[in-house]
């Protein structure tokens, strides 16, 4: 297994690396799994000690691997390395190995369809929850009457609706000739990758993230990394640091109801993370689906606070289920039509048919109705789930959320494996683990609006239960 190919033309080190890789991508290695020692690893590709080290210094510094005093060298049970990597030669790409799909998420999208299993890990509100609205009758030619009003960056009534929301809900003045309609936040995000960033780039976000369960990067060959969160946000003295480190390109937060941990960044923070970047000269997108949920008033969006520093995203599918697709980029206006231009390089134009819908879902005269008894409706069930989850409380730990689709609960005792994450699967409790989101294993992101008052007890009473077989012998 540990052998060099002796026609190859890279330095020894770099083949090391890659050969370890391929075997985390292949599944040869898995995550937690153990590499044998350095002395060993020379020993058999018959090289210095010190090439070895070489080579395992990049595989930690990529995140493949983590070296543990006394416990040798390890698979990273973490996402970070899976992301990591720099673009890769097309050529290279098309030749490498696909990668798997992490287990964890293997097993558990054969779960979702099971009618006994819990689905906690989905992030979208349940069906019976999202407001319903009907669709116009259009006749055909109707339709097409609409399109032709379409524009290079949308169709202008829906443009103008979502500049009347953000100014009544967000205090926000923007022109619809600075938003880009795109289908859903993820296109924004990609968009924005590809105008902005060129491969090898490095891009600071939160830690955990769900940024890193999102292929987009990888394939666009950007490096994230993430900056250490407090109970205020993202850290600013860490992402300093970083930005001197790395010399990072661009900063990307969800600073209301983050995914994963449900955090908001409170007004300070804001302010501080703003000052960073005008300091730096570096631009913030923020990343901003959740602000609809919200139960109190919330801080002001960064776009309000910093119009020109800030890139503003948002999307319906957080209220209306990802089946609309429709999202949007609020920015300047040159930046808008570079990434309009893009955009039209890569799918020409959206189509008119989910502008329609998205339109006519957010001028449905029930709508705002609708949305406060949406939000009446999760505040109850937020009040269920810290209800029942007081029974936890000795076992795991979170902070109170004020809106958001997300709880996120901390095990307050020894390290978490992969292993003990297996059980949760094979109770059929779909949750999210933060090593989905992270290199952390100690906590996991719960969607607790998907829970009737008695699938919360039940989802406790289970809980209670897999922390008593997680926890050991603490526990019995
Ligand atoms: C924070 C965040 N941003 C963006 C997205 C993607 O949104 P869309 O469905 O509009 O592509 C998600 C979806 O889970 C998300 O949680």
């Amino acid at each position: 297994m540990w052998e060099l190919d002796e026609t190859k033309n890279i330095p020894v080190y770099q083949q090391i690396m890659e050969q370890v890789i391929e075997y985390i991508q292949t599944g040869q290695l898995n995550p937690g799994d153990r590499l044998p020692s350095e002395r060993k690893l020379a020993a058999s590709y018959q090289v210095n000690r010190s090439t070895v080290v070489h080579a395992l210094e990049e595989l930690v510094s990529l995140g493949w691997i983590i070296r543990q005093q006394g416990s040798g060298t390890l698979v990273n049970e973490g996402r970070w390395g899976r992301s990591a990597t720099p673009r890769m030669n097309w050529r290279q790409l098309l030749s490498r190995e696909t990668p798997r799909t992490e287990p964890y998420l293997a097993e558990l999208h054969g779960l979702l369809k099971d009618p006994e299993a819990l689905d906690l890990y989905t992030g979208e509100l349940p069906l019976d929850l999202i407001p319903d609205f009907r669709l116009p009758s259009y006749t055909w030619e109707e339709l097409l009457v609409e399109e032709k009003k379409q524009k290079a960056l949308g169709y202008p009534p829906l443009q103008k609706v979502i500049c009347e929301r953000l100014a009544r809900e967000q205090e926000l003045r923007v022109g619809t000739n600075e938003v880009l309609i795109t289908s859903g936040a993820q296109q924004a995000l990609f968009l924005l990758l590809q105008v902005m960033l060129e491969a090898g780039d490095s891009v600071a976000i939160e830690d955990p993230s769900f940024l890193y369960s999102l292929p987009i990067f990888d394939t666009a060959g950007v490096r994230l990394y993430g900056v250490p969160m407090d109970e205020e946000g993202m850290r600013i003295d860490a992402l300093e640091q970083l930005i001197l480190a790395k010399k990072v390109k661009l900063i990307i937060v969800n600073p209301t109801f983050q995914n994963p941990t449900g955090n908001t960044m409170t007004l300070i923070r804001r302010e501080e993370l703003i000052a960073l970047s005008q300091k730096y000269q570096l631009p913030i997108v923020e990343d901003d689906v959740f602000s609809e949920l919200n139960f109190e008033q919330l801080p002001p969006s960064l776009k309000a606070l910093e119009r020109h520093q800030v890139i503003h995203l948002g999307s319906l599918s957080k209220v209306f289920g990802s089946s609309i697709k429709i999202g949007w980029i609020i920015a300047d206006q040159n930046l808008i039509q570079r990434l309009a231009e893009a955009k039209q390089m890569m799918d020409f134009s959206l189509s008119v048919f989910p502008q329609v819908v998205a339109y006519t879902a957010l001028t449905d005269q029930n709508f705002s109705a609708n949305r406060q008894q949406l939000i009446a409706t999760l505040k109850q069930k937020r009040d269920c789930f810290y209800k029942y989850a007081e029974t936890v409380r000795d076992d795991w730990e979170f902070e109170p959320i004020a809106g958001g689709l997300y709880v996120w609960l901390r095990w307050r005792h020894q390290k978490l494996t992969r292993k003990d994450w297996s059980h949760f699967l094979q109770e059929k409790l779909l949750v999210a683990p933060s090593f989905l989101f992270s290199n952390d294993t100690m906590a996991m992101r719960v969607n607790y609006t998907r829970m009737t008052e008695e699938e919360c007890r039940a989802f406790f009473a289970k809980l209670k239960k897999l922390s008593g077989i997680i926890g050991g012998s603490k526990h019995e």
